[in-house]
């Protein structure tokens, strides 16, 4: 029987996301499915979740959310958010996924998305499809017995402990400033934050969520973290787990109040943070700063050039200068070609240009280079940035490089 790509009918949501359930053999309890429904009801969602058919069956799932993405300079793009990607275990390696990615892709091409971003199950789904790892994710743990800080100030200020409905409204006006100049970073939607506040009941043994705010001495919050705990008096003494679910600052003050305070909760044996920043500053605010180890390091947002040229339009560049990019796109062909980008700090342009490239790579390889995390150089050490003409690469690499570590602290 053939298979069929086509978007789905609201009444078929529920069904839908049993299928993406089975697909990544998790439970789904009917009542987390129906808040998902009304989530992306509110946002308009559903319209764009495309499952494969099979007669009366839903046997693949994808869907793609729009997201304001920021770029680097700050400028801001519409991006594809790539997400609910599953095929049922019955049904695997038989080109499902390559057909749900297709109709993903010419979509966001007709809807103006010049860029298309997820995050990966498994590292070798995506690169076959143009998308390649543009940031990292780390996990820290931090031991609490020596809290102490290079500077034994804290900064002035003050410190509020608020509950969910008014987290509710302080902490999405903080998340925008913060977003507004992180390169990498995603905007929230009302509806996202809806839901988030409502999964803040306890969950995996481990207690409600927390949520702190720093305020200035003004009294304008700058900063804010939302952090579960769990209990242990196994070793007779308390050594409790604090698991830190957000910390976004958007001053370094704000930044230095929320981390001390949750370094020093009484009762805390490690506090953990995962989905952080690569450069963490943490590091070199702690007197011993060995307390903080990276206990994980793994791909981030991965990031597709759906129209090469519209993307390489949108960000700003760190120096001025011009570079013909050889693209190679086996996915969407129309992509692959030579580009001449004339970029600065101040805009851009790009065309198809007829002269021979001075640099040639992958779709993908730009995908993880376009948020100025990843250089140049060292795809090209691996292989993977071909030079054609002399100093092209460092040229590259000046341009393209990002002051500011590209980083997406929400997942989607
Ligand atoms: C990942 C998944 C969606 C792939 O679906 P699929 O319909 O089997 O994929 P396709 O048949 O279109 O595969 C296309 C190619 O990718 C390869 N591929 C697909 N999934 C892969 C994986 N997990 N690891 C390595 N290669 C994979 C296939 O072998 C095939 O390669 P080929 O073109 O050389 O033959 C499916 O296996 C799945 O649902 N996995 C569990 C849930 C999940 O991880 N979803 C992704 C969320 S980000």
């Amino acid at each position: 029987m053939g298979i069929q790509i086509r978007s789905i009918a609201p009444s078929e949501f529920l069904q839908w996301a049993a299928v993406l359930a089975l697909a990544f053999t998790e439970t789904s309890p009917k009542d987390e499915r129906e808040r998902w429904k009304r989530e992306w009801e509110d946002e308009s969602q559903i319209g764009r979740c495309l499952a494969a058919v099979e007669g009366r069956d839903i046997v693949g799932t994808a869907a793609s959310e729009c997201f304001d993405l920021t770029l680097p300079g700050p400028a801001v793009t519409q991006a594809s958010g790539v997400t609910a990607v599953g095929v049922v275990p019955t049904h695997r390696r038989q080109g499902i996924l390559t057909r749900l990615m297709q109709h993903e892709m010419d979509g966001a091409a007709e809807r103006g998305e010049a860029v298309a971003i997820l995050y990966a199950s498994e590292t070798l789904i995506y690169g076959r499809f143009g998308f390649g790892p543009a940031t990292l994710h780390a996990e820290y743990t931090i031991a609490t017995d020596r809290p102490d800080f290079i500077d034994p100030t804290p900064p002035p200020g003050t410190l509020r402990i608020i509950d969910g409905q008014t987290a509710l409204k302080i902490l999405p006006p903080v998340a925008d400033r913060h977003v507004a100049v992180q390169p990498g970073a995603i905007r929230r939607s009302a509806p996202w934050w809806n839901a988030w506040i409502e999964e803040g009941k306890p969950q995996d043994g481990m207690s409600e969520r927390f949520y702190v705010t720093y305020a200035n001495p003004d009294g304008d919050v700058e900063g804010y973290a939302a952090y579960r705990g769990k209990g242990d008096w196994s070793r007779g003494y308390a050594h409790d787990t604090i698991r830190v679910n957000h910390l976004i600052a958007t001053t370094d003050r704000a930044y230095s109040a929320l981390w001390r305070y949750l370094i020093t909760l009484d009762l805390a044996g490690e506090v953990t943070a995962s989905g952080r920043p690569v450069d963490e500053t943490l590091r070199w605010l702690l007197a011993d700063s060995r307390r903080m180890r990276t206990t994980w390091l793994s791909d981030g947002l991965w990031v597709r050039l759906v129209s090469v040229p519209a993307a390489l339009e949108s960000r700003r560049y760190t120096a001025e200068g011009a570079l013909r990019i050889g693209v190679r796109d086996a996915f969407r062909p129309e992509n692959s070609g030579t580009y001449l980008l004339h970029g600065g700090p101040d805009g851009a342009r790009c065309r198809r240009d007829a002269g021979a490239p001075d640099i040639e790579l992958d779709v993908a390889r730009l995908g993880s280079v376009y948020l100025g995390g990843v250089s140049f150089s060292r795809l090209a050490r691996a292989g993977h940035v071909a030079e054609r003409s002399s100093g092209a690469v460092q040229r590259a690499d000046a341009m393209f490089s990002s002051p500011i570590e590209p980083w997406c602290p929400t997942s989607f």
